[in-house]
């Protein structure tokens, strides 16, 4: 009998024209959506491949070898990358993160990060530059990312207990290997690291205090560790929301356990809200993206790995950027077209959850595809 053949799902999401303004104008540094929020933080996707198959995020019976990821072709370039970046920084952007998939699995980095490293703020600052990864290549990847100008690094963590995480990333990694690539990063100076964990009711949620009393007792503050409301991101992970626990029950185990007190937000568009241990050895934070939705004050933009842009972490469609990159547009086209999008946003997925956002059939994007 010949191999039966299983038709794939496309998980990608439709892209959408970009509307090129007819006489665009130079970008104010100042560009606000239909809900007055600014345009601070770009986050872009440098591969849609992975190492891993965290259950919540790649589970292995899609992403299996039968899945088709990204040909080489369609990826942005890094000078593509480097050029929307730059556009970007000129409506006001501050924060750019590269995300992937595991973005360290992108050949030649350091070289895309040194070229962003050049790049300057409206107000003739260097961005900050951080990357959100799964740590496995970080001990041979965290000085050299740092030596390119990386300023920062996020790690995904989620487990203490070798097998649990095991099962948590379902490719058998050992978590020795993630928490010496943490140590290689505090090594080069990404400090502070921050830890993400994302945690799912009967899954991983009896590390979260193993964990939390790790970090504190090996690094203390230099280690932020931030526990994460499981989402229901995608299409594929088959989300549901008894294996969510609230961040209010998590918060109060820890603090029953360590002593907790609140700080004050860094700033408004923080996804995290903080929390100091009492007896001074460090901080963690809670994004509570499914209890707490913090939409008010979104002030984040992504770019996919071949150049859509995504408004929402949750939206069903992208603008097709690559298309007018490639098309011969102008640096003031683009940055216009860009400011177009921008100026007619008006996603708070979070804050809807539950009202139905996505029409019968459409699809919303994947977070392997779009990052954290
Ligand atoms: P820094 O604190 O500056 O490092 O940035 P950050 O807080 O945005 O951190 P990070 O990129 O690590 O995001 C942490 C996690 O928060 C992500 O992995 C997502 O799970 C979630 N998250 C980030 N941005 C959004 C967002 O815009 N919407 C929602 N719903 N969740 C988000
Ligand atoms: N819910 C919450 N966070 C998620 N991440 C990926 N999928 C999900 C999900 N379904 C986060 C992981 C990782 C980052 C890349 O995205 O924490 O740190
Ligand atoms: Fe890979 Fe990160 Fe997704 Fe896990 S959460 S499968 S490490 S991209
Ligand atoms: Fe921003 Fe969308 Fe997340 Fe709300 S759901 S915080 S609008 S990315």
């Amino acid at each position: 009998m010949g191999e039966s053949v299983i038709p794939l799902a496309d998980l990608r999401v439709a892209a959408v024209p970009l509307a090129v303004p007819a006489d665009p104008a130079a970008p104010s540094g100042h560009l606000v959506d239909r809900l007055d929020r600014p345009l601070r933080d770009l986050r872009i996707s440098v591969t849609d491949r992975c190492n891993f198959r965290c259950g919540y995020c790649m589970p292995r019976e899609v992403f299996d070898t039968r899945y088709r990821f990204l040909p080489h072709e369609a990826l942005l370039s890094f000078e593509e990358i480097t050029r929307v970046a730059r556009l970007f920084l000129a409506h006001g952007v501050r924060k750019i993160r590269l995300t992937g998939g595991e973005p360290l699995l992108r050949k030649q980095l350091p070289t895309l990060v040194a070229q962003l490293a050049e790049l300057r703020t409206v107000d003739g600052r260097p961005p900050e530059l951080t990357l959100t990864t799964n740590g496995t290549l970080l001990t041979r990847l965290a000085r050299p990312l740092r030596d390119a100008g990386l300023t920062r690094v996020t790690v995904s963590l989620d487990a203490l207990d070798d097998a649990v995480f095991r099962r948590m990333n379902d490719v058998d990694f050992p978590v020795a290997d993630v928490l010496r690539g943490v140590d290689a990063a505090l090594e080069a100076g990404l400090a502070p690291v921050k830890l993400n964990m994302v945690v799912r009711r009967g899954m991983n949620d009896g590390e979260i205090l193993p964990l939390a009393r790790h970090v504190r007792d090996t690094w203390g503050p230099a280690v932020r560790l931030r526990f994460i409301e499981y989402m229901d991101v995608g299409s594929s992970n088959g989300w549901r929301l008894d294996e969510v626990l609230p961040s209010e029950q998590l918060r109060q185990r820890l603090d029953a356990a360590f002593g907790l007190e609140p700080l004050l937000p860094a700033s408004a568009d923080e996804t995290a809200e903080r929390w100091r241990y009492r007896d001074g050895r460090g901080e963690i934070g809670l994004i509570s993206s499914v209890t707490k939705a913090f939409c008010g004050d979104c002030s984040r933009a992504r770019l996919s790995t071949e150049g859509k842009l995504f408004t929402c972490l949750f939206a069903t469609r992208g603008h097709d950027l690559r298309s007018l990159l490639r098309s011969g547009a102008s640096d003031a086209q683009i940055a216009g077209a860009i400011g177009l999008v921008w100026a007619a946003r008006g996603d708070r997925y979070s804050e809807l959850r539950g009202e139905q956002t996505a029409a019968p059939g459409e699809r919303r994007i994947e977070m392997h595809y779009i990052g954290g």
